[in-house]
């Protein structure tokens, strides 16, 4: 931290510092004014492009029994001398006082300021998605954002949305003797329709909050800027080929084959746009989330572009009969001399197989599911898909060929 501290001093100018301790009080009302203000909130918190591609029939197929959700948003500027000792900013004057919300993480954004001091542009986005038969399912969904306004304040925004579900229950006929109830087991299929319908609401949720900011500091329009990141078409298509579209669903047939009771992946996804002299500090500050590999990658690059992209075997562990993961790719494409741009997610995703129950003349008997090459490559399509919807539902301005493609396919 001590590190992270004396590298602020020296990229960012003190006489500022100065200045917020003579006045206390910056005018930020100048930036509401500017057309990066709103070039950068549409680009990064408009869902708009991907609630026209998204799959909207998806709440009809699964069987909720119910769900509840809570919610934050927030849109804040921070004075770049507010930033030189990032341990100083008060977090209850830039997110309010979050008592019935214990659950925001608090330290964390204060780290996403510091990395974003070191940056043109970043963006963080989580997708967590848990299920467990018989309890609940989860599925939290976060965007933070940030972005330098004419060198001197930086903008930042965050949306925060969590939600618990329970399935309806199964009804089984045992033996002839007594009905029962079981939890749901879950298909790959199913996945999918879950974290669409709970992406779909996040998208909404977030539109609103976003018309609402909008009209609240009555933003100008004028001078909005298509692509405020000022990227290239080049880069544009390097990130097109490294993480393609927006992929289908599984087909039911294909699906149907393996049944999960626990399935989990959290997949974090990160985009940072700094200046090719700052990208190995950037790198830097956020080394402790990749693996030794992608590192590497992203440290030692001489080439315009290089990429990553790996998913490690499972592990199994037989006490909980739990199959691990691990999944990374990493990009970093560098426009001399005027940006570099530093792309990755990374998952630990785990899951374990249902139990199945076959009829037999004498009874149910247990049959036990094996990781064989189709629950391999059903797992890895899964991921594949939920890894390519991560980054272009948060990163829509980074793909802007796709905008009005549709790829996803209607349910069968
Ligand atoms: C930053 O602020 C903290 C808390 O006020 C203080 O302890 C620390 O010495 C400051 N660091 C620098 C480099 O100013
Ligand atoms: C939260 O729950 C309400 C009531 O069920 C629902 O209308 C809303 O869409 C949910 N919001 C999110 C972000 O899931
Ligand atoms: C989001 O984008 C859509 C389509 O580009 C536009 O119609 C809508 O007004 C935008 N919303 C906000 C709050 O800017
Ligand atoms: C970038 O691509 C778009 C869409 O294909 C095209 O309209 C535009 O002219 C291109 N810009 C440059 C600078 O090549
Ligand atoms: C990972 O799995 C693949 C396919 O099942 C196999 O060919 C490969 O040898 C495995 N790699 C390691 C390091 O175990």
């Amino acid at each position: 931290m001590i590190f992270r501290l004396l590298l602020f001093s020296s990229i960012l100018n003190f006489s500022f510092l100065f200045q917020i301790i003579c006045s206390k009080k910056i005018n930020f009302e100048k930036v509401y004014k500017d057309g990066m203000y709103a070039s950068f909130l549409k680009s990064e918190f408009n869902y708009t492009s991907f609630l026209r591609r998204a799959d909207h029939t998806a709440e009809k197929y699964v069987p909720f029994q119910d769900t509840s959700n809570d919610t934050f948003f927030k849109v804040g500027i921070l004075h770049k001398s507010q930033l030189v000792n990032y341990t100083k900013i008060r977090m209850e004057d830039q997110l309010g006082t979050l008592k019935n919300k214990p659950w925001m993480p608090i330290n964390e954004i204060r780290e996403e300021f510091a990395n974003c001091a070191l940056l043109k542009f970043g963006s963080l986005s989580m997708h967590d998605f848990k299920y467990d038969k018989g309890m609940y399912g989860w599925m939290n969904i976060m965007k933070f954002s940030c972005a330098f306004v004419n060198d001197q304040f930086l903008v930042f925004a965050m949306a925060f949305t969590r939600t618990r579900f329970r399935l309806k229950q199964v009804i089984l006929k045992r033996q002839n003797t007594h009905w029962a109830t079981s939890g749901r087991s879950l298909i790959t299929r199913d996945v999918q329709k879950i974290t669409e319908i709970f992406t779909i609401r996040f998208a909404h949720f977030v539109n609103e909050k976003l018309e609402d900011e909008f009209h609240k500091h009555s933003v100008s329009m004028k001078n909005l800027e298509a692509n405020p990141l000022h990227l290239k078409n080049e880069t544009f298509e390097e990130l097109a080929v490294a993480y393609g579209r927006l992929r289908k669903h599984i087909k039911l047939s294909d699906s149907r084959g393996h049944t999960f009771s626990t399935l989990a992946f959290g997949i974090k996804s990160r985009i940072m746009l700094t200046s090719p002299t700052n990208a190995p500090q950037a790198v830097e500050a956020i080394s402790d989330e990749l693996s030794d590999a992608p590192l590497k990658v992203l440290d030692t690059c001489h080439k315009d572009i290089c990429t990553y992209d790996y998913m490690k075997n499972a592990t199994f562990n037989p006490k909980t009969e739990t199959y691990t993961y691990a999944k990374e790719n990493a990009l970093i494409h560098t426009v001399h001399p005027r940006y570099s741009l530093i792309a990755y997610q990374k998952s630990k995703p785990y899951f374990t197989f249902e139990t199945m129950k076959r009829k037999t003349a004498t009874g149910l008997i247990d049959v036990k599911q094996n990781l064989d090459a189709k629950a391999k490559n059903l797992w890895s399509s899964l991921l594949d898909q939920q890894f390519t919807l991560a980054i272009h539902v948060h990163n829509q301005e980074l793909f802007p060929f796709d905008r009005f493609h549709m790829t996803l396919d209607r349910p069968s």
